[in-house]
């Protein structure tokens, strides 16, 4: 074979090699590295043209055209492949970048009303919508307030069954007196009717009082901190059948249901009558059962017809007026509404059990 000939056929040969090459490149970096390969200062085709120098001169621009031609058919394939491979790395980026978005959001944790807070405003709201305003009142008293305005004097039985826990005395010298963790929310009636005509005011007054009170006292039950919700009304003519439907309607919207109730005869030194409020149980429909003990009925509150004294104690005629009282807790309701058999739960502070009762708003 020619000299001339010999250059062609390792021309070709290098195009059919570099061509195969390029397009086997699996991506833009190999493909980079055989135009170095091929193209480069010391690549495949630098080789091919150093046999050029050996040609006669007359064969020299014959070559130099198949040359060209190699040139430009490699820079061709090289570009070619470089689209393609381009393009491919542009759908794996994207690919892999990929986001699915139908997948459902990551939110944060969200808090939760304690079921017991939730009582008190559902309780609360039920009262403030049949016209009753919200008081409240401070949780350390005085043994006036707790005891003696609410006709409980010193000697008075019920003052020991209270189970109050005392405070250290505020004040100093003379003037101090024994301070209390107050053991129900009917100090507020006091202190209410109190300021109410302070302020000037007449009967009527409707007023819900809730908050916490305590109790030297712990068990399945009982907490030595529970809520208690009182709700009472001064006015003329005030008599226990105000009494009795304002009851039913509160416990009827408060249980979505109409419930039975029944009032007991009771004794409370600050209410005359008194009585023990039940309602048909909630669980049986009053056939009987393990929560009402087989009886039918459960008691909720108590309840009565402000003793005269009490009004008398804050300086309202209790000849002229009268008025009704009750005090419920908060957490006893509940337990009946949610099915919650321990009392202990709630201050507890189990997440278990605070995500499961707790109310989102
Ligand atoms: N204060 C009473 C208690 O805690 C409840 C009550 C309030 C009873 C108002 C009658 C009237 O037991």
């Amino acid at each position: 074979m020619s000299e001339i000939d010999s250059l062609k056929a390792q021309l070709e040969s290098l195009q059919a090699d570099a061509l195969n090459a390029f397009a086997a490149a699996e991506n833009l970096n190999a493909l980079q590295q055989l135009r170095v390969q091929y193209l480069g200062k010391k690549g495949a085709l630098t080789e091919v043209l150093k046999g050029v120098g050996k040609l006669p001169p007359a064969d020299r621009p014959v070559i130099g055209q198949h040359v060209n031609a190699t040139k430009s058919a490699l820079a061709a394939g090289l570009d070619a492949c470089e689209t393609t491979l381009a393009e491919k790395e542009k759908i794996a980026r994207i690919e892999a970048e990929r986001i699915d978005v139908s997948l459902p959001g990551r939110t944060k944790g969200k808090g939760a009303l304690h079921p017991v807070q939730n009582g008190l405003d559902e309780i609360s709201t039920i009262f403030s919508q049949m016209g009753f305003v919200v008081a409240e009142g401070p949780e350390i008293e005085d043994e006036f307030h707790n005891f003696d305005a609410l006709n409980i004097p010193p000697e008075h039985p019920a003052r020991a069954m209270h189970d109050t826990f005392f405070v250290k005395e505020m004040g100093n010298g003379e003037k101090s007196e024994p301070m209390l963790l107050r053991t129900h929310t009917s100090p507020v009636q006091i202190r209410t009717m109190k300021r109410f005509l302070a302020e000037g005011g007449e009967p009527p007054l409707a007023v819900v009082a809730p908050g916490r009170v305590y109790r030297c006292d712990y068990d399945v039950t009982h907490s030595p901190m529970f809520h208690q919700v009182e709700v009472f009304k001064v006015d003329r003519d005030v008599s226990m059948a105000h009494l009795k439907g304002v009851l039913k309607h509160f416990l009827s919207t408060y249980f979505e249901k109409d419930v039975a109730i029944r009032l007991r005869p009771h004794y409370f030194p600050f209410t005359e009558p008194s009585a023990e409020v039940d309602i048909g149980c909630v669980f049986c429909a009053g056939k009987g059962c393990r929560i009402c003990k087989g009886s039918g009925w459960i008691e909720v509150l108590g309840s009565g017809m402000i003793h005269p004294n009490v009004l008398q104690s804050v300086g309202i005629d209790s000849e002229e007026f009268s008025g009704f009282a009750f005090g419920l807790g908060v957490e006893r309701l509940v337990m009946l509404k949610q099915g919650i058999p321990d009392l202990r739960l709630f201050f507890e502070n189990d997440v278990r059990f605070l995500s499961r009762m707790g109310v989102n708003k």
